[in-house]
C-alpha cells in the first residue's frame, strides 16, 4: 500500500514556534525522507471559517502567510502539493456522505470539540459547520487516501474519529474490498512538543493572547520575547534554587535545544541534563538560560526568515503553486469521491447491470 501523507493548518493568523515544534518541522524531514509516495499539505479556509463566519477577511488574508511559512520551513512544492481546502469541492460531498455515519452524541464527546466551544464560548449557539468539522476533516484525511497524519497532540480525537468514519464506511458500503484507509496520527517526538506553552506560561500559544513567537518575527522580537518570558516566580536570586516544572524557558529548550548547541553556545555545560540540575541545585541566573535560548532559537529561525525574505519577493508565484496544488489534489479527491459514490451505488448512470434489472421489471 502507497504511504501518503495529509495535513494541514487554519490561516488564521501567521504561523509560530508552537506549530513549527509540533508538526511543520516533522513535516519537512519526512517530506525529505524519501519514504512516502505523496505528501498533501492543505491551508484548511473552509474549516477556518468554521468559528470565523464573521471575519472570512481575516482567512483570507492569512492564507498567503500560512504559505509563506511553509514554504520557508522547507515545505517544497516540488516534493509536495501545498493546496487550498476551500478549492476542492469534493471535499464538502464527501463530508455530506459522512455525516450519516456520525452521530450527534458522539461529536459532543469529541474531546477537542469540546474544549474549543468553551474557549470560544459558543455553548448557547454553536454553528452547525462548526460542531461537525471533525466530520470534515475526516473527508480531508481520507479524500486522499492518507495513511499518515501529523499533527499537534490536540488533534488526535480528531484523527480518532476519522478512524471509526472510515471503519463504519468501510463495513456498511465496502466489506468485501475496504475503499477508505485508516489514517496513524503522527505526534511529536517529545512533551514539549506536544503542546507548547505560550512566552507567558499559558497552556497555549495563541494570538488572542498575545504569547507566541512567529516564524517571521524579526530577531530582536524573538529576543525581547524570550528576555521576558516566564520562568520560575521562586527563583529570585541567581543563588536559590530554580524549579523546571512549568518553567517555560526549560519547556523550550526541551523542544529545540540539541546536544552540538552546548559546544556553540554553552560550553561551561556538557548537555541539557547537567543544565537543568545546575538550575535546580542554585547558581544558575535566568538570564543566562535565556540567553542560551535566545541564540538557539535565533539559528533555528534565521535560515526561516532569509527564505521568506526571499519568497516575498514574489507572491503572485505563491499564488500559482496554490493554484497548481489545487488541481493536483482535486484530482486525487475526485477519484476518491468516485469511489465512494460505486460502493455506496449512487453512481446510478455507471450502473448498467441496475438500468437493465429496472428495465426487465417493466418489460418483462
Ligand atoms: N484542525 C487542524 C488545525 O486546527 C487543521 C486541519 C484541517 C487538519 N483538516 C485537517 C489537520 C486534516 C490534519 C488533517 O490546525
Amino acid at each position: 500500500m502507497s504511504k501518503i501523507i495529509l495535513t494541514g493548518d487554519r490561516p488564521t493568523g501567521r504561523l509560530h514556534i508552537g506549530h513549527y515544534a509540533g508538526s511543520l518541522r516533522r513535516r519537512v524531514e519526512l517530506q525529505n525522507s524519501g519514504e512516502y509516495d505523496k505528501t498533501y499539505i492543505m491551508i484548511a479556509d473552509a474549516q477556518a471559517l468554521t468559528d470565523n463566519m464573521d471575519n472570512p477577511e481575516k482567512v483570507r488574508e492569512n492564507i498567503i502567510e500560512v504559505a509563506l511559512d511553509y514554504m520557508s520551513c522547507g515545505l517544497d512544492p516540488e516534493k509536495s502539493t501545498l493546496f487550498i481546502q476551500s478549492q476542492i469541492s469534493e471535499l464538502c460531498e464527501l463530508t455530506f456522505y459522512y455525516m450519516d455515519l456520525v452521530t450527534v452524541s458522539r461529536l459532543q464527546r469529541n474531546p477537542t470539540v469540546k474544549s474549543e466551544i468553551q474557549m470560544r464560548n459558543f455553548e448557547a449557539s454553536i454553528p452547525v459547520g462548526f460542531f461537525t468539522y471533525p466530520i470534515s476533516q475526516a473527508a480531508d484525511i481520507t479524500a486522499f487516501k492518507a495513511t499518515t497524519v501529523p499533527v499537534g497532540g490536540d488533534q488526535l480525537p480528531m484523527i480518532e474519529q476519522c478512524r471509526e468514519i472510515v471503519h463504519r464506511f468501510n463495513s456498511q458500503y465496502a466489506p468485501d474490498k475496504p475503499v477508505l484507509v485508516e489514517p496513524e496520527a503522527l505526534l511529536p517526538q517529545n512533551e514539549a512538543c506536544m503542546r507548547l506553552p505560550g512566552t507567558d506560561g499559558k497552556a497555549k500559544m495563541s494570538k488572542s493572547l498575545g504569547n507566541c513567537i512567529y516564524l517571521s518575527d524579526p530577531a530582536d522580537e524573538v529576543s525581547k520575547k524570550i528576555m521576558s518570558m516566564y520562568t520560575d516566580p521562586l527563583h529570585l536570586q541567581v543563588s536559590d534554587p530554580g524549579h523546571l516544572e512549568g518553567n517555560t524557558v526549560f519547556t523550550y529548550l526541551d523542544a529545540f535545544c540539541k546536544p552540538e548547541h552546548f559546544e556553540r553556545y554553552m560550553p561551561d555545560h556538557a548537555n541539557l541534563d547537567e543544565l537543568k540540575e545546575h538550575y535546580q541545585r542554585g547558581g544558575l541566573g535566568d538570564v543566562k538560560v535565556k540567553r542560551f535560548l535566545d541564540k538557539i532559537m535565533q539559528e533555528t529561525l534565521d535560515p526561516i526568515r532569509a527564505r521568506r525574505k526571499e519568497l516575498e519577493k514574489d507572491i503572485p508565484a505563491i499564488y500559482e503553486i496554490l493554484k497548481k496544488g489545487s488541481e493536483v489534489a482535486r484530482q486525487a479527491a475526485a477519484q476518491t469521491l468516485s469511489d465512494v459514490k460505486s460502493a455506496m451505488r449512487i453512481n446510478y448512470f455507471e450502473d448498467m447491470e441496475m438500468i437493465r434489472r429496472q428495465s426487465e421489471k417493466y418489460n418483462a
